[in-house]
């Protein structure tokens, strides 16, 4: 069933696009990620990164992809691994690459958004730690501060680290991805140098290139009370400020503008169980599926009083039926939002292709298109909302 989109409305310029991450799309990688997932029973379906869909060569393909979708923006990351192989050692053919990326963006009317910290670091960093060396702040800056220099005339966006919290929690607190620690005390330490190399870039980018937007990229779940008693209302409040508001907070001085994921809504109580998913569809991941809860986060976002991107939001659906009037509906929350007073100016589907979806392998399809590039049905959907919310 296509819904009727009409009544979206969308500022002009907004921007339409889909997100991915070096380390989930290209392939060939030699980073602390893909030393990783060779070890049996690490990665759910047995899969690794190493061919996958191939962006590396295919990069032009998925150029396409946007455009035969009217997609105006899109939202991808450098690999760290690949620039700065050694440690001070930055390698040109790699700058290169993704200057050809950015020109061929361009040339087609698609804005870039860059993320340099999507998950993953070089081998030469991993092996003193990775995140959880102090050093990391220094190291990070530096690389950020570099790619301002080369990239900074032609990206604007920068949507610096990519969810530092689910990082830490995911790597350093339940332990299903790497680094595989069980470890609060470190899960803190490296949230903290997160937040340090953020601080670090921001001032390393705007030193090497004043006219670059830095932002981040950030994790913001919705939170309900189930009936409105003290109780839920003050664990509520307990719990947006834990997972949402108070990274935020931390780097609010050094934000140009807030990227927002959106993936989850939960419902709170004070009894037993405390915390539990919203009710209806839910998607392969088993995530439930609440469009209301985009234009919460959203409306919450407007005490930052920042430009807000929504820079990732997506639905694992193999058979690609939820995500038929999932794409439409969390629009249309997007619209409702603009109209309520939100400086949103842009959503970036998560995701333009099917991909490594960390330690679900490919079980996961939050594609627009297969791995192979044929799209779905939700990608003519996306097309033809944009299409009629630009006047194309
Ligand atoms: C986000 C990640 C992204 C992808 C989606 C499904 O947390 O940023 O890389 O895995 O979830």
């Amino acid at each position: 069933m296509i819904k009727n989109t009409k009544k979206l409305k969308f500022p002009k310029g907004f921007l339409f696009g889909s997100a991915t991450s070096a380390h989930q799309i290209e392939g060939h990688l030699n980073n602390d990620w893909a030393r990783w997932e060779k070890i049996p029973g690490k990665i759910s379906d047995g899969t690794t990164s190493e061919l996958g869909a191939d962006s590396w060569n295919k990069w032009r393909e998925d150029i396409k992809l946007l455009k035969n979708t009217s997609q105006n923006a899109y939202r991808f990351s450098i690999e760290w691994s690949r620039i700065e192989p050694k440690e001070g050692f930055f390698d040109e053919g790699a700058i290169d690459h993704y200057d050809q990326i950015i020109d061929e963006l361009i040339k087609n009317d698609i804005t870039p958004m860059v993320t340099l910290f999507h998950f993953t670091c070089p081998l030469w960093l991993d092996d003193i730690g990775g995140v959880a060396n102090r050093k990391f702040a220094k190291y990070f800056a530096r690389f950020s501060g570099r790619m301002a220099k080369e990239f900074g005339d032609k990206v604007e966006l920068w949507s610096v680290i990519n969810e530092p919290s689910v990082y830490v929690n995911a790597g350093y607190i339940i332990g299903h991805w790497y680094p595989g620690k069980r470890n609060i005390i470190g899960g803190v330490k490296a949230f903290f140098h997160l937040v340090s190399a953020h601080k670090q870039a921001y001032s390393s980018m705007k030193k090497a290139n004043p006219r670059v937007k830095v932002g981040i990229a950030m994790n913001m779940t919705a939170f309900e009370p189930v009936k409105k008693t003290w109780c839920n209302r003050a664990l509520t409040r307990v719990a947006k400020w834990l997972v949402n508001e108070y990274s935020i907070n931390l780097v609010r001085k050094n934000l140009d503008f807030l990227g927002i994921n959106h993936y989850m809504s939960h419902k709170i109580q004070c009894k037993k169980p405390i915390m539990f998913d919203e009710g209806g569809a839910k998607s392969e991941y088993g995530w439930s599926v609440h469009p209301e809860g985009l234009y919460q986060v959203i409306m919450e976002a407007r005490h930052w009083n920042l430009p807000v991107y929504i820079t990732e939001n997506g639905t694992a659906d193999s058979s690609d039926r939820l995500r038929q009037t999932f794409i439409p509906d969390f629009l249309e929350k997007c619209s409702d939002a603009i109209a309520d007073g939100a400086d949103l100016r842009g959503y970036f589907y998560w995701s333009l292709i099917d991909n490594f979806e960390w330690a679900s392998g490919y079980s996961m399809k939050f594609g627009l298109h297969t791995i192979d590039r044929k799209p779905r049905k939700s990608a003519e959907i996306y097309k033809k909302i944009i299409e009629q919310a630009t006047g194309e």
